[in-house]
């Protein structure tokens, strides 16, 4: 016989939405209440944080790019020391667990080994960021499809598993994940694929938090305008037509007296 462990609790992997508590689901909200620990990313609201329930154990595993606190291995080591003898556990995640946020690796490691685990969606910071800017991801004259790519595999550093020249003309609307670092290669990539220039771009930093800033290009200019114009993390980039409605929006504001 080997040494299996045993687990009596369940692990929930939830999304907690891109940054704006209003946009928390009601069941994450009653999980956290009810949590008895919390393993929690960076970049979580403090008003989501502040849900927790306050005899919770509450540990921080978060990462951002370069810094990371835990490494995945020993985030899911953690995870099942505790529901060794926790009932509720809860893994809070950034958006939607399964939106490029590794859930599915923590999921598939944590179902091996016989732990319980539930699913619950959050709001992918992928359509969130781009409606609060004002950017419709479809539309019926502009835009029929959306893709939402990761822009973190180095272009030449090794083979991206991403075909950016493919995906060029695929789709309408482009919307990329931690793809800021990358931008000027996947830039020169979707125009070497068949990608007009002067596709509207936008930046999207901290989107639905109070320090959203947009930025909006074009892809021919998006590497150089960086040079200019400093953009932080986490940033989304909007590529496509559907860009241009914001502004087409700002102009009836305007009109309107709107700020
Ligand atoms: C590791 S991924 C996690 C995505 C997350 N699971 C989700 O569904 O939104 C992190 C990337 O998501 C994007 N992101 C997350 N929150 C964001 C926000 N509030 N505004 C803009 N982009 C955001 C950025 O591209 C960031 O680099």
């Amino acid at each position: 016989m080997g040494d299996r462990a045993t687990y009596l609790g369940k692990v929930y992997l939830v999304g907690s939405g891109p940054g704006d508590p209003g946009l928390l689901t009601v069941r994450a909200k009653t999980l956290l209440e009810c949590a008895d620990v919390v393993l929690y990313d960076a970049l979580i609201s403090p008003a989501i944080l502040g849900l927790i329930n306050p005899q919770a154990k509450q540990v921080h595993v978060g990462k951002r790019r370069g810094n990371h606190t835990l490494n995945q291995p020993e985030i899911t080591q953690l995870l099942m020391h505790y529901a060794q003898g926790e009932a509720v556990i809860v893994r809070l995640k950034g958006g939607d667990p399964f939106i490029f946020g590794r859930g599915g690796e923590e999921f598939l490691a944590l179902v091996q080994v016989g732990i319980p685990v539930e699913i619950v969606p959050g709001v992918t910071s992928g359509i969130a960021a781009p409606a609060y800017a004002h950017i419709p991801l479809t539309h019926r004259d502009y835009s029929s499809s959306v893709l939402f790519v990761t822009g973190h595999e180095a272009i030449g550093r090794y083979q991206p598993r991403v075909n950016w020249r493919a995906i060029a003309q695929a789709v309408d609307t482009i919307v990329i994940y931690m793809g800021l670092h990358n931008i000027k290669d996947i830039c020169q990539e979707l125009i070497a694929g068949g990608r007009d220039p002067q596709t509207p771009l936008a930046f999207i930093t901290s989107g639905t938090t109070i320090h959203q800033q947009i930025v909006t290009t074009q892809l021919a200019n998006a590497a150089a305008i960086l040079e200019t114009t400093p953009i932080e993390t986490p940033t989304l980039i909007v590529i496509g037509t559907v860009v241009n409605i914001r502004e087409i929006a700002q102009n009836y504001g305007d009109q309107m007296g709107l700020s």
